[in-house]
């Protein structure tokens, strides 16, 4: 197995902190990326014995992403890395009518524009040297909408898009492109999700009733959701492949989902969907109309 730089974003936490540390354990040489200082110095404590260090890097902020690429240009001796795993990205919860402009921009700003910052800013590197890796950390939810999630499903369908793209535009300088879609995996990203559709309630939704139902299913996600360890499993294969795939689909509940939407109608998936949530016009418990003047479609999203 050849040995790689790999730099991943939003290592602080979840799937890209647990990455960091396997990766480094099986002797690539990782670059640890976060915005939260604290978690990066804790991450550096634990991993002290690895070939891993840690860069701040918020993937929404030009300058920090610059000042990234002069860092690693310093510690890389002006090689680069091999290997760019975008995996930074935040969750947001609540119907879209209940999600306002701001916080939709805000989940397109991290998961999107900031994700393809990062990538802008490290594949010259690639393209010189005629060789690299670009590992993009989707979702099943890529491919699948459930209610409640079309923020976040925005933008990993556009993450989807735009890897395709990138895939068969970078194929000729030696850079490969690969998707990784997790179904669902035990991390603070869900309950930071349901946290901004707690907000959303508060605002006097018409979907309070709805959120209440989503609140229980969340609670039967959690318990089919993996641990990390399956993703970064897929990425170190995704590293490891000579010719990789375009897509490997991570855990056995995303494959099950993603099978289930491809063989049923989109009619009977819609039936089962708004049954589960709540969303037949008989499920309102409380019908009065939005236009009330108790509603206003804002709601923060999980940025801290
Ligand atoms: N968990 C799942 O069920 C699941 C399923 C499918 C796909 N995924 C994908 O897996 C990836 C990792 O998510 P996770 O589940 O591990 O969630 P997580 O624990 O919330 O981790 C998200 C990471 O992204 C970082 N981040 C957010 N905004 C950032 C910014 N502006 N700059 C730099 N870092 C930033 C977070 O840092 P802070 O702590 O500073 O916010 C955190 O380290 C995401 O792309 C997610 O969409 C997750």
């Amino acid at each position: 197995m050849e040995k790689k730089i790999v730099l991943v974003t939003g290592a602080t936490s979840g799937i890209g902190r647990h990455a960091a540390v396997f990766l480094a354990g099986r002797g690539h040489t990782v670059l640890a990326t976060g915005r939260n200082v604290e978690a990066l110095a804790e991450l550096q404590r634990e991993a002290a014995d690895l070939p891993l260090s840690t860069l701040r890097m918020d993937v929404t902020d030009a300058a920090s992403i610059a000042e990234a690429v002069r860092e690693v240009d310093r510690r890389t001796d002006g090689h680069g890395v091999d290997v760019l795993v975008s995996n930074a990205a935040r969750g947001m919860g609540g119907a879209l009518t209940d999600v306002d402009d701001e916080h939709l921009r805000a989940v397109f700003e991290t998961n999107v524009f900031g994700t393809m910052a990062v990538i802008r800013a490290f594949v010259p590197a690639m393209q010189e040297r005629g060789s690299g890796r670009l590992i993009n950390i989707s979702s099943m939810g890529g491919r699948i909408t459930f209610p409640f999630l079309g923020a976040y499903h925005g933008t990993k369908y556009a993450l989807e898009g735009m890897s395709d793209a990138l895939r068969r535009e970078l194929a000729m300088f030696g850079i490969d492109v690969v998707l990784i879609e997790p179904g669902y995996v035990r991390s603070k990203l869900l309950d930071r999700t349901m946290e901004t559709m707690h907000d959303a309630s508060k605002d006097g939704s018409p979907y309070r009733h709805a959120y209440a139902r989503a609140d229980k299913l969340a609670e039967r996600t959690r318990r089919i959701a993996a641990g990390p360890a399956k993703v970064s499993r897929a990425i170190a294969k995704a590293i490891d492949a000579r010719r990789p795939q375009a897509r490997y689909v991570v855990t056995r509940n995303a494959r099950a989902f993603l099978t289930a939407f491809k063989i049923l109608p989109t009619r009977w998936v819609d039936a089962l969907l708004k049954r589960m949530y709540g969303l037949r016009p008989g499920d309102r418990e409380d019908p009065e109309p939005a236009s009330s003047g108790r509603h206003s479609p804002a709601h923060r999203t999980d940025a801290p």
